[in-house]
């Protein structure tokens, strides 16, 4: 007699295929061919595509290719419409938000095959995780766009927002941005991917049903080109963009200098720890979420295994096991786990890249099974033996492939886990929780995972570090990416100068040319300020700054790329200062104060001397007030402790950006600088800063402030020089992880934009616009705080 066991392995599932009669029945109604929706019409389809199933490859319907016309009209209806959906106030908004989630749970079934036939992914995927989390989204931010008043009160709609988004969760990412700009009171035109049109066009039908009024949401359907009119317009005052890295740059060079609001949410190549104290087995079940779910094509992926080398044979061995029961079929049977790509293109590209993988001498794994004859597959795959620097453990490879390999200890794989461009995500499983928040800050990604993998809610925010974007989507930091604080608008229109035009009066010479002709004067030239220590500009030139009187005050240093990069370094070997406490921090910058008005009268006939000024005394008070006031931040901006839905907590952690660039305005020299660089710190930043070009000396007479101050060296790094060439080597430098430009430059703020793509660093830009430094409201407060730091969402179930 069989035992129960044989019994088993002979049984299989039966087919349970869900019914798509009624997603048929809605692309009938609409005749299989569909228009671009704008101003709450339909307009006639004009030239068209198809959009596939790609489980076999059968069309599903034409959608509109939309025109620069198109684009056009669909901002001039969100323009039009933009006025009464603010003043419809933020009760009438979530009014909206809240019918629009109730028709996301009413239709879901309808959306959830749609979103299967059109993209290829599993319908248990689109009805359990894709829906109940779009609806989610709208639910939440009806609760923001109610709170408005009250929460967001000091900022304003940005305006007229373009939100492009990729295949791979079209309508949960549509609920991701959609959602957040209508709270805030933006109107919107949406473009969805060319792949996945559909549950975007049902969605349109929703926004009729649910009052959302004519023009606040509009859909222009296409391919890139479409996306690139968006991008271009000139009158959008904010995109919103999730894809491709490369289609992420391109955006952020043609926005350079536009003024703009920006959010990327790019690739990932994100890693999957797995120390030795872990349960195994639930690991391996964290794994099959997070590689396999949506066929790997997930931005935050766990593409990389990387297993404590005790325990990786065991692991491997148990992963495949579990690969050989993953059922790749149908997506719309309800006990499949891998369903199809969402286009040929994309099997071809994963091919390339996995037999790239062979030819390169790594072992390629895949379990033994069928795909379906037509439409696009590719079997779950898993990659052993590829070096750190091979193209599959660095590509992001969208698509069900595993790159695993083994480490020794915590530092190296968190050495491992770092070792990529990206930074969106990483799955740590230990059941030592001492040893997971441990490893959790040190990894820069804008997610972590502990003991879990792929979880979301309206209520945490989501984003990159590095190469994987910036901007956060969900929770109070992404509605944050909608509104546009109202001090802004009360910046003047160019920098007030106190004494215009003195900046053309300084001009670079050699050091030497300033000794005059008697041989024993000394040279007095201002040196750079590296590493905690005074240094010589590597050029050896310096410039002669003028007072306002039109005296000769002082040479100084004409700093380099070479004294940019030697700064760099220091603040890189500073790293220490990332992690000390933030009590420490606060004593340091409340020293610097200290000192800072021991020496008051100094610093206030340089800067009269320097600009003329007869505001001298009140910039050193309130730049010693401003110190006051960065040190009082450091050790309050606490992170949050979300309670998403599930059984533990998310901690959202304000983490420090890395090492800033600051080229300093030349508005107010000390105090410009201070309210600049003194934030930077606070917050843990590193900071290599670019004085006032016209007014440098400011900033110099603060090294022995500085130094008597328990800054530790490197912390804050001061060059002198042009700001313009400073600025584009700090902008072009990869291990600059931010630049932000107040010197009142329109060119070169667009620059610093448009060379900050290549390692799509953040930026922090003033435009042409002045600021007032001494204005609270201008130059302190929550939009400081962001800038100067980046939310790290660490998710911890419990009990499991
Ligand atoms: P993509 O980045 O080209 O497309 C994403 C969206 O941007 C689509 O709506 C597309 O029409 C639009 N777009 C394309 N070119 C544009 C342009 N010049 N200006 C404005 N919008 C533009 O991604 P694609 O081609 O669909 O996929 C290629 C690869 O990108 C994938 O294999 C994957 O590696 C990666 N990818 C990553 C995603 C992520 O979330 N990390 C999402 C989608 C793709």
């Amino acid at each position: 007699m069989p035992t129960i066991k044989e019994i088993l392995q002979t049984m299989d599932y039966g087919p349970a295929p869900e019914s798509t009669k009624e997603a048929q029945a809605w692309l009938d109604q609409h005749g299989r061919r569909f228009g671009l929706f704008i101003d709450n019409k339909w307009t006639e389809p004009g030239e068209t595509f198809g959009t596939f199933n790609p489980a076999d490859g059968s069309e599903l319907a034409q959608v509109t290719q939309a025109t620069n016309e198109d684009v056009e009209r669909a901002v001039e209806a969100a323009r039009s419409a933009h006025p009464a959906w603010v003043a419809m106030g933020g009760h009438g908004r979530a009014t909206v938000l809240y019918t629009l989630a109730r028709l996301l749970q009413k239709h879901a079934r309808l959306f959830a095959v749609l979103e299967t036939l059109d993209n290829g992914k599993t319908i248990r995927e689109t009805r359990d995780a894709d829906l109940p989390l779009a609806a989610r989204h709208f639910y939440h931010h009806a609760g923001w766009a109610q709170l408005q008043s009250e929460e967001f009160a000091d900022y304003r709609a940005v305006g007229v927002v373009g939100q492009i988004v990729p295949w791979n969760f079209p309508l949960l990412m549509l609920a991701w941005k959609v959602a957040p700009a209508l709270a805030a009171g933006n109107t919107i035109v949406f473009k969805p991917a060319e792949y996945t049109s559909l549950t975007t066009l049902l969605f349109a039908e929703m926004c009729q049903m649910a009052g959302v009024p004519a023009g606040v949401f509009n859909v222009v359907t296409g391919d890139g080109r479409v996306g690139e009119a968006i991008v271009k317009h000139p009158t959008i005052n904010k995109l919103a963009f999730t894809g491709s890295t490369e289609v992420g740059r391109l955006i952020r060079k043609a926005t350079a200098g536009s003024g703009k609001k920006l959010s990327l949410e790019l690739g990932g190549k994100s890693p999957f720890i797995v120390f030795d104290n872990a349960d195994l087995d639930a690991a391996v079940e964290g794994l099959v979420d997070s590689i396999w779910f949506n066929q790997g094509q997930v931005c935050c992926a766990g593409s990389r295994l990387l297993v404590q080398e005790s325990v990786y044979p065991r692991f491997i061995s148990k992963v495949k096991a579990r690969m050989q029961t993953l059922r790749v079929g149908s997506p719309l049977d309800k006990s499949t786990d891998i369903g199809a790509l969402v286009d040929p293109v994309q099997q071809q590209r994963i091919h390339g890249l996995v037999e790239s993988a062979r030819a390169e001498g790594c072992e390629v794994w895949q379990p033994a099974c069928d795909t379906p004859a037509a439409g696009s597959w590719y079997l779950p795959t898993l990659i052993t033996g590829a070096s750190t620097t091979a193209t599959v453990a660095q590509t992001e490879i969208f698509g069900p492939v595993l790159v695993a390999s083994s480490f020794r200890t915590p530092g190296e794989a968190v050495q491992l886990a770092n070792n990529t461009v990206y930074g969106l995500a990483a799955c740590v499983w230990t059941e030592s929780i001492s040893l997971a928040l441990d490893v959790a800050p040190q990894i820069k990604a804008g997610v972590v995972w502990i003991n879990s993998a792929n979880q979301f809610d309206a209520a945490c925010g989501f984003g990159g570090y590095k190469e994987s974007g910036f901007g956060r989507e969900g929770g109070k930091e992404g509605m944050y990416e909608y509104l546009t604080p109202r001090a802004e608008d009360a910046r003047p229109a160019a920098p007030l100068l106190a004494d215009k035009g003195r900046a053309d009066k300084a001009r670079s010479k050699p050091a030497e040319a300033n000794t005059g002709a008697n041989p024993f004067q000394i040279d007095r030239t201002a040196k750079l300020y590296i590493g905690g220590k005074q240094a010589r500009p590597d050029s050896g030139y310096s410039r002669a700054i003028v007072g306002a009187n039109g005296s000769f005050l002082a040479d100084v240093a004409e700093g380099s790329r070479k004294d940019i990069r030697n700064a760099v370094e220091a603040a890189h070997k500073a790293s220490g200062w990332s992690k000390a406490t933030a009590h420490n921090r606060a004593q340091v910058l409340y020293y610097i104060a200290e000192n800072l008005a021991a020496r008051a009268d100094e610093f206030v006939a340089r800067i009269a001397a320097q600009t003329g000024s007869k505001n001298a005394e009140r910039e050193v008070q309130a730049s010693i007030e401003r110190l006051f006031y960065w040190a009082a931040w450091a050790d309050k901006y606490d992170g949050l402790a979300h309670q998403p839905p599930m059984h533990g907590i998310a901690i959202a952690l304000n983490e420090p950006v890395g090492v800033i660039g600051i080229v300093c305005p030349n508005e107010n020299p000390l105090l410009g600088f201070i309210s600049l660089v003194a934030p930077a710190i606070a917050l843990g930043n590193r900071v290599v800063a670019v004085p006032s070009e016209a007014y440098p000396l400011s900033s110099l007479d603060l090294y022995q402030v500085l130094d008597t101050s328990d800054l530790p060296g490197g912390v804050l790094n001061i060059v002198t020089g042009s700001a313009d060439e400073l600025a584009r080597t700090l902008a072009s430098h990869f291990d600059v992880d931010a630049v932000w430009r107040h010197d009142g430059s329109e060119a070169g703020c667009a620059e610093v934009e448009r060379l900050s793509a290549e390692s799509l660093k953040r930026t922090w830009v003033g435009g042409a616009r002045g600021r007032d430094w001494f204005d609270a409201k201008q130059a302190c407060g929550r939009t400081v705080l962001q800038h100067a730091s980046q939310v790290k969402n660490v998710w911890i179930p419990y009990g499991v």
